[in-house]
């Protein structure tokens, strides 16, 4: 049973701190932001809770096991080294932190504190998600060509990161998820329409040394609510949509045959079109699993499904597509690095 603090309670450390009170594991929590009236507000649902407005003074209690951090990105590495420090263990809401050497940083002092370091990838755990995975895996898809995703809405803008540290670290971790690999390049194009110096469009474009490429849309300023990923195959193509209640997953039996001809006059391209099948989905909340896996981690003291190497992968995207965004879209290359100290 674990003594749990969580660092911000603006818009999404509530969630994490509900899934915290809801979850046999955790026996007692620490609440903890700057601004007095966001604790008191969830000190109204969770009594029990001890308030802190100082971080340093919450991690230096003793009793106090792990920290999950939902603060701004900024202040992500300072937070969770200083946990680590103290020997917690360490949850750090996605993008895990701003470079890879911090990323580099926090991997080694979790290694050599022995603590476990966990990344806010809740995506990875959502049921449509989840069963991608299981098709992708067992090749129902074909070899795969191409992903193509679209993550957009209007708002919310933030203040401190691009559209690309926000919003991409959702699809990145899936497809870094769905293919079991890191693409080698990557591309990005967009442009800061509403504040100045903070791009609120991007369009990134992926290379994978498999072959397959992939190519994401992110905006803050778009009509309406769209989560949409379309995963394409040589056998068979998938739609997947976040947004839908019922049929969130379906599978397309649809595809190209090409005979290769013995003379032009033989030249023959079919199209196959066939059934479409909707997957049962379980359904549960992505983040009660996310916490329950991170806790369970702790106690059972393995990995967390996603940790910091997987966190590490994302920012080196994410560090590359902006660089390649400030560049006017030329290819940056994403090379190997090391993680294990
Ligand atoms: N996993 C997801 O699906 C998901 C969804 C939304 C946001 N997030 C992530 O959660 C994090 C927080 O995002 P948000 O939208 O809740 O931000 P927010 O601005 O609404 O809330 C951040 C809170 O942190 C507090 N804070 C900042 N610095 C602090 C410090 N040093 N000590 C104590 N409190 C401090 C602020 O007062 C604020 O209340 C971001 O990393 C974001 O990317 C994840």
């Amino acid at each position: 049973m674990l003594h749990v603090g969580v660092v911000g309670c603006g818009y999404w450390g509530p969630n994490l701190v509900r899934n915290l009170a809801e979850n046999r594991l955790c026996h007692k929590l620490s609440l903890c932001d700057l601004d007095g009236a966001k604790i008191e507000r969830q000190l109204l649902r969770y009594p029990a809770a001890k308030p802190w407005t100082d971080y340093e003074e919450m991690i230096a209690q003793s009793d106090l096991d792990a920290v999950m951090i939902a603060t701004p990105l900024s202040t992500h590495f300072d937070l969770a080294r200083k946990a680590l420090k103290r020997g917690k263990h360490v949850f750090v809401e996605k993008p895990f932190c701003a470079s890879t050497e911090q990323g580099l940083e926090l991997i080694a002092l979790a290694e050599s504190k022995q603590r476990c370091l966990a990344v806010g990838h809740t995506f990875v755990f959502s049921p449509p998600v989840i069963k991608i995975k299981e098709i992708l895996d067992r090749g129902e898809l074909g070899k795969l060509f191409y992903i193509s995703s679209t993550r957009v809405n209007l708002g919310l803008h933030q203040k401190d990161v691009s559209v690309i540290w926000d919003l991409a670290p959702h699809d990145l971790s899936m497809f870094l998820h769905w293919l079991g690999e890191a693409p080698v390049e990557v591309l990005a194009n967009g442009k800061d329409f509403v504040q100045r110096g903070i791009p609120d469009v991007a369009f990134m474009f992926l290379r994978f040394a498999s072959g397959a490429i992939a190519h994401a849309q992110f905006s803050w300023l778009s009509p309406s609510k769209l989560r949409r990923t379309t995963i394409v195959g040589s056998a068979k193509m998938l739609v997947y949509d976040d947004t839908e209640h019922l049929e969130q997953v379906k599978i397309f039996d649809k595809g190209v045959n090409f005979r290769d001809p013995d003379t032009f006059g033989e030249y023959q391209l079919s199209y196959r079109t066939g059934d479409i099948v909707s997957p049962k989905l379980e359904s549960f909340e992505p983040l009660q699993a996310e916490v329950n896996d991170f806790l369970s981690a702790i106690l059972q003291k393995r990995r967390p499904r996603c940790d910091g190497e997987d966190g590490l992968r994302v920012v080196r995207i994410l560090e590359a597509a902006e660089k390649s965004l400030m560049n006017s879209g030329q290819v940056e290359v994403i090379g190997d690095v090391k993680v294990r100290v």
